[in-house]
């Protein structure tokens, strides 16, 4: 099959970029979407031309690595599919496919299609950990788990930091990502002991990443390919309001607010 992609190229972070024609005359439609980009690679690179920059590390859907604008679509028009688990029998033959890396202030264009997720990192840095010593693994019955709480936990924890969130908000706002993380800790009672200053530092970092603020519009639950529920960001919320409570009496009784 024949795919003509239009594909966004920019050779460095401060350089201009642009879109550039390519002709794939040889995918097949048991191709994922990244192996039909690494024959256009090896085609280029057979031509002496510099071939294509774009993220991905597992292919199978775990890593969070690979990402892009498929279409104007984070990861393409499969519903809850990452880019590294689409194939090309989604696509007609010949069809004319446009391919943009992740828009947000927060992701800085490294090289083409690869960004800069870092701020996801350090948002993670600022709290979304548990450092209490835990020694060793704890007896399976001793520390007991509501069993719908363990589920919203793992639903939450299937968030692979991919980005798509951010890259589909119109705020670019990063709140399904640090919800997410906030929620997979906050359910657990390994997480109770830091759950205020988790949402406090995360929600502070993020702010300082500048990342947009939600405003319920929804498009980053419609493209995350873990299906994350908005309901994260809600957690987020009550965790973050609890905390400026909390923190602003103890400011008034000490005198300080
Ligand atoms: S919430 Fe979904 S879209 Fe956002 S980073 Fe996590 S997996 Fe990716
Ligand atoms: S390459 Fe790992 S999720 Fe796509």
């Amino acid at each position: 099959m024949k795919i003509i992609l239009h594909v966004w190229r920019q050779s460095g972070a401060s350089a201009p970029g642009r879109m550039v024609r390519y002709e794939v005359d040889n995918a097949n439609a048991h191709m994922s979407f990244l192996e039909m980009l690494d024959v256009l690679n090896e085609e280029l690179m057979n031509k002496g031309e510099e071939p294509i920059a774009f993220d991905h590390d597992c292919r199978e859907g775990i890593c969070g690595m690979c990402g892009m604008m498929v279409n104007g679509v984070a990861h393409g028009p499969q519903p809850r599919t990452t880019l590294c688990q689409l194939h090309m029998r989604h696509f007609k033959d010949g069809e004319e496919v446009y391919l943009e890396p992740w828009r947000a202030r927060a992701f800085a264009v490294i090289k083409d299609l690869v960004v800069d997720r870092g701020a996801l990192d350090r948002i993670i840095a600022a709290g979304g950990y548990v450092s209490v010593p835990t020694g060793s693994a704890p007896d399976g019955n001793a520390l007991p788990v509501p069993k719908e709480n363990a589920e919203l936990a793992m639903d939450a924890a299937a968030c692979i930091g991919c980005g798509a969130c951010v890259a589909s908000c119109p705020n670019a706002s990063a709140s399904l990502f640090v919800g997410a993380k906030i929620a997979q800790l906050g359910l657990l009672p390994q997480g109770q002991p830091e759950r205020e200053s988790r949402a406090l530092k995360m929600v502070a970092a993020m702010g300082k990443e500048m990342f947009g603020q939600c405003t319920n519009i929804g498009a980053c639950e419609a493209v995350c390919p873990k299906s994350i529920n908005l309901e994260v960001i809600a957690r987020m919320n009550r965790d973050f309001l609890k905390a400026a409570w909390t923190w602003r009496g103890e400011q008034a009784s000490s005198g300080g607010g």
